[in-house]
C-alpha cells in the first residue's frame, strides 16, 4: 500500500477564505435585498494597462507564423525579459544585480511555496506573526515543522516574530538564530514597510549568524516613502545573504496573467553549495517557462509608457487606501499601512475580536474585509481592508462606515 507524505495530513484546512465566503453566502441568502461591498481578498480589480495589451496582442500574433512561433520558453525565462528587470528593478535602484541572477517564474506564490526546497529538513525556520500563510504551510509540506497546536495557533520548531503595533509591525531580531528568515516588505497583511536602516540590521544579522533571509517584495511598487528600500539588495552584503521575490500581479494587475521573479545572488552559498545552481537545477527540472506571451507582456512593463501604467495603477489604488485609511481615522478609528500599501489595518473597535468585527461589520454594514487573526494569533483584534476595489467601492465602504 502506498503510504501519504503525512505532513499534509497535520496542515489544519485552510478556513479564512472559505470560511468568509460561507458567511457571506449565508448572509446574501438570508438578505437578498442587501448589496455588499468586498474589501478582503487581495486580488486586482482594474484592467490590464494598454502597453500590456498591446504586447500580449503583438506575441499573438507571433505565434502565428512558422517564422516567430515559440514553443517552450528559456526555463530561467526569455534574456530580453531578465535583461530588463536587471537594468529596470536593479541598476536603476543601484542594486548589482545581474540578468542570470534572476529567475522568471509564473508567480510570487509559487516561488515563495518552492524556495524552501533548497534547505536542509531540519533547517529551522523564522516567520513574521501575522503571515502570509504560504511561507508557513509550504514547510509544513516539507516536513520542517513539528505539530500545529490549535490552542495556540502555532507550529511547534517555528520561531515566531510577533510584530504588534508596539514595534510598529516590523519584527525585531530573533534572540533564537533562525536557518531561514521569511520577511515580507511591505506586508501583508499589516502594511507595514521597513526602514532601509531596519533591513540593514536584518541583513547583518543574517550575515554574521548565517541565515539565509527570504525576501518578498511583491509589494515594492506601493512604497511612496522616501526612506523604505524598494529591494532587499540596497543595503549592502544582501548578496551573500538574501534572495528576493517579486511579482507583476499587484503593480500590473497580472493574478489573472502570472508572472514573478525571484534573485537569487551567485554570491549566496552554503560552504561549496551555490544556491544559485541550485534553484537553476530546480528550475530546470520542474518548470517549464513561463509562457512567451506573458513574459513578452511582463517586459512590456518596462517601457516608459509601461512605467507611466504602473504608476497610474498603483495611484489608483493609492487613492482608495488614502479614502479608507483617512474616512476610518476621521470616525475614530486606529489604523496602520495604507501608505506605502494597498492593506490597511485597523484595529478593531472596542476590544472585539477580529472575528466578531467581521460579523458585526458584515451584518451592520455589508462590509467584507479579512480578520486578523487568519494571518497568525498576534493578528487577533486586528482587521484587514484592501484598497484593490473601485474608487465608488472604497467611497461606498466609508459611508457604510460611518452609518454605524
Ligand atoms: C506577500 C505576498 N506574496 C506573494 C503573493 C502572490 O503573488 P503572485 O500573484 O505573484 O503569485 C501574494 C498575493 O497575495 C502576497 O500577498
Amino acid at each position: 500500500m502506498f503510504k501519504v507524505n503525512e505532513n499534509y495530513l497535520k496542515l489544519p484546512g485552510s478556513y479564512l477564505f472559505s470560511t468568509i465566503a460561507k458567511k457571506v453566502n449565508a448572509f446574501t441568502e438570508a438578505h437578498p435585498d442587501r448589496t455588499i461591498v468586498r474589501l478582503g481578498i487581495g486580488d486586482v480589480t482594474q484592467p490590464l494597462g494598454e502597453p500590456v495589451i498591446r504586447a500580449l496582442h503583438d506575441a499573438v500574433a507571433e505565434m502565428a507564423y512558422a517564422e516567430t512561433f515559440h514553443g517552450y520558453s528559456p526555463d530561467l525565462g526569455y534574456s530580453f525579459l531578465r535583461e530588463a528587470i536587471a537594468s529596470g528593478d536593479y541598476k536603476a535602484r543601484g542594486c548589482e544585480i545581474e540578468p542570470d541572477e534572476i529567475f522568471v517564474s509564473d508567480g510570487a506564490k509559487s516561488d515563495s511555496g518552492n524556495i524552501q526546497e533548497l534547505f536542509s529538513e531540519d533547517s529551522r525556520i523564522a516567520v513574521c506573526d501575522p503571515v502570509y500563510p504560504v511561507y508557513v504551510d509550504s514547510n509544513v509540506m516539507a516536513g520542517r515543522t513539528g505539530t500545529y497546536d490549535p490552542k495556540t495557533g502555532y507550529w511547534s520548531n517555528v520561531i515566531y516574530m510577533p510584530c504588534t503595533a508596539a514595534n510598529g509591525f516590523i519584527a525585531d531580531l530573533p534572540k533564537e538564530v533562525p536557518d531561514v528568515i521569511y520577511l515580507c516588505f511591505p506586508n501583508n497583511p499589516t502594511g507595514a514597510a521597513i526602514t532601509k536602516d531596519r533591513l540593514q540590521d536584518w541583513v547583518d544579522y543574517a550575515n554574521k549568524n548565517g541565515s539565509v533571509i527570504i525576501y518578498d517584495a511583491a509589494y515594492e511598487a506601493y512604497i511612496s516613502e522616501k526612506d523604505m528600500p524598494h529591494s532587499i539588495y540596497e543595503c549592502e552584503g544582501a548578496r551573500t545573504c538574501a534572495i528576493e521575490i517579486r511579482s507583476f500581479s499587484k503593480n500590473a494587475g497580472f493574478t489573472g496573467l502570472r508572472l514573478g521573479y525571484t534573485v537569487v545572488p551567485k554570491d549566496l552559498k552554503c560552504g561549496d553549495a551555490s544556491l544559485h545552481d541550485m534553484w537553476a537545477r530546480r528550475h530546470g527540472t520542474k518548470f517549464n517557462g513561463a509562457p512567451y506571451i506573458v513574459q513578452r507582456a511582463g517586459a512590456a512593463c518596462y517601457t516608459d509608457e509601461g512605467r507611466a501604467m504602473i504608476k497610474s495603477l498603483v495611484g489608483y489604488y493609492m487613492e482608495n487606501a488614502r479614502t479608507i485609511r483617512d474616512g476610518l481615522e476621521k470616525l475614530g478609528y486606529t489604523c496602520y499601512g495604507g501608505v506605502n500599501s494597498p492593506y490597511v489595518w485597523m484595529k478593531t473597535p472596542d476590544g472585539m475580536t477580529s472575528w466578531d468585527f467581521f460579523d458585526y461589520l458584515l451584518e451592520n454594514a455589508g462590509v467584507v474585509g479579512t480578520p486578523g487573526s487568519g494571518f497568525g494569533p498576534n493578528g487577533e483584534g486586528y482587521f484587514r481592508l484592501t484598497a484593490f476595489g473601485s474608487h465608488e467601492n472604497s467611497k461606498n465602504a466609508l459611508e457604510r462606515f460611518a452609518k454605524l
